[in-house]
């Protein structure tokens, strides 16, 4: 059974150095037998969550993201850290696929209850955006993913990829195949 794996960047920056690491792992998940797909979420018109906006103009980009979501086996976020967290960008557009749709009950989270999940960062900083994956491990928690427990980080972000996008340590490539290997097996094994 071949498994289906969302990729989503948490960033749309030009240049960004979580896109690259995306585009590693996404290529990684395709090569150990996963179907991928690739969500860039600047291609989504979301705005800021508000009850207003949900009760009376549910996003059809909400909708359109969370059925995608609906569709994986696991989710991979590749997510930037502001400010010690996750960036607004990836919070809402979570926080939105996380509302019900149709006669979903509230906490129905069918985008994300009992699926796999794996987080990986890639930051200018030495600590490479460690501080926003423990929340951003939380909050897919709270949305009821198993969070597996592999997890890359890519520090001084702005140095590590090659010419031809690939990373120049042999440590964080490694772990991108192994994080990649694990959320294959644990999706498989949850969605049997
Ligand atoms: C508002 C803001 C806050 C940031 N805070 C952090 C931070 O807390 N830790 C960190 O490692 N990098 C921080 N950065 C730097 C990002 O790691 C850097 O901009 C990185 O290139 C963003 O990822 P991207 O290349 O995928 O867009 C911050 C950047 C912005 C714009």
């Amino acid at each position: 059974m071949m498994v289906s794996i969302a990729v989503v960047a948490g960033s749309t920056r030009e240049g960004s150095y979580n896109r690259a690491l995306a585009e590693l792992a996404a290529a990684s998940l395709e090569a150990q037998g996963a179907g991928v797909t690739r969500v860039d979420l600047g291609a989504f018109d979301l705005p800021l969550y508000s009850a207003a906006t949900e009760a009376t103009a549910f996003p059809p980009d909400a909708a359109r993201l969370k059925a995608l979501f609906v569709q994986q086996d696991g989710l991979l976020f590749v997510s930037p850290e502001y400010n010690g967290s996750l960036p607004p960008l990836l919070k809402n557009a979570i926080d939105w696929a996380s509302r019900p749709t149709g006669d979903e009950g509230l906490v129905a989270l069918t985008a994300y209850r009992g699926k796999a999940a794996a987080i990986m960062a890639a930051s200018i900083s030495p600590f490479g955006g460690l501080r926003g994956l423990m929340h951003l491990r939380q909050i897919l928690s709270t949305v009821q993913m198993i969070v597996i427990p592999e997890q890359v980080v890519v520090p001084n972000a702005h140095a590590a990829f090659a010419e031809d996008g690939s990373l120049k340590d042999a440590l964080p490539a490694s772990l991108v195949e192994q994080t990649a290997a694990r959320l294959i097996a644990v999706a498989k094994a949850l969605s049997a």
